[in-house]
């Protein structure tokens, strides 16, 4: 039987030590390991055995026989041509993959706040024009503050009636079925999404849910119920006064006296 020479051991244990650190410990056993820090393992590895097999004449000369024969030797032709043709195309290979132009995914096509419609409904009920509606408990924070504070109150069983299962605890978005949908629920901690609504907006989007969307909401199904079916109106307008309540945010407003 043939011996097994010095350099395929060699050749073995490096690819072995690239595949551990690569699968093993980069997946296995934690999490995966950045290419730069396994290239500078794999550098390690290759002085390693470039020690061992320098130390004695005798295992250099033995280490190198095979790759002197494949280089010289009339019986290993095949074997030098193969390798002739192979590294150029590998080397093509790892340069086209570098510097190919990468096709980037398209931009999200979803749009995350789609414009509503030009009148808010409730059910098939008209309640007005999307612009003008204002909520029509907003009125008690200055006129009736004892009553306000009860218009919020039942908006906070609301929420935690309904919604916190989804848009969290603390309306931050981080519910506990959260992780499972895409797109995700609304973050109302978030400065960019309260400010910038109108209340009616919020009511729209409340009471249609993610079905209730127009085309340009799509195409992900959003997981946002449809409200209408399950509240009424004043717990729909009570829970709206709740979530500014609760993070601080004001919603939009248009002009004076609004
Ligand atoms: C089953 C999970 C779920 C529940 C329960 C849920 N929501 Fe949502 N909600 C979502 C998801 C997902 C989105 C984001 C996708 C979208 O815009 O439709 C969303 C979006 C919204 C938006 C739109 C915010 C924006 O920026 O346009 C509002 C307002 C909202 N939810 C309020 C509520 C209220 C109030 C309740 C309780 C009465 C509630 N949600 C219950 C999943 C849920």
């Amino acid at each position: 039987m043939k011996r097994i020479s010095l350099f395929t051991i060699c050749f073995v244990i490096f690819i072995a030590c690239w595949v551990f650190l690569r699968f093993v410990v980069g997946g296995v056993i934690s999490v995966p390991i950045p290419g730069s820090v396994i290239s500078m393992y794999m550098g390690l590895v290759l002085i390693a055995i470039l020690v061992h097999v320098s130390v004695e004449d005798s295992r250099f000369k033995e280490f190198i026989r095979p790759i002197h024969e494949t280089l010289v030797d009339e019986n290993r032709r095949v074997r030098r041509i193969i390798l002739a043709v192979l590294i150029p195309l590998l080397l093509l290979g790892y340069t086209y993959t570098n510097i190919a132009q990468k096709a980037n995914p398209p931009g999200d096509p979803r749009d995350a706040h789609p414009s509503p419609p030009l009148e808010l409904t409730y059910k098939d009920e008209v309640i007005g024009s999307m612009q003008d509606v204002e909520n029509p408990h907003r009125h008690y924070e200055k006129d009736d503050p004892e009553k306000f504070k009860s218009h919020v109150e039942n908006g906070r069983r609301v929420y935690y009636q309904n919604c916190f299962y989804c848009h969290g605890d603390h309306l931050d978005g981080k519910g506990h079925f959260a992780d499972a949908l895409n797109p995700l629920p609304a973050n109302f901690q978030d400065p960019g999404i309260i400010p910038n609504f109108q209340e009616s907006f919020f009511f729209w989007r409340i009471s249609k849910g993610g079905p209730g969307l127009p085309a340009s909401g799509t195409p992900w199904n959003s997981a946002m119920p449809i409200w209408e079916d399950h509240l009424t109106k004043e717990e729909i307008w009570d829970v709206i006064l709740f979530l500014s309540d609760y993070t601080g945010y004001p919603y939009r407003t248009f002009g004076e006296g609004h």
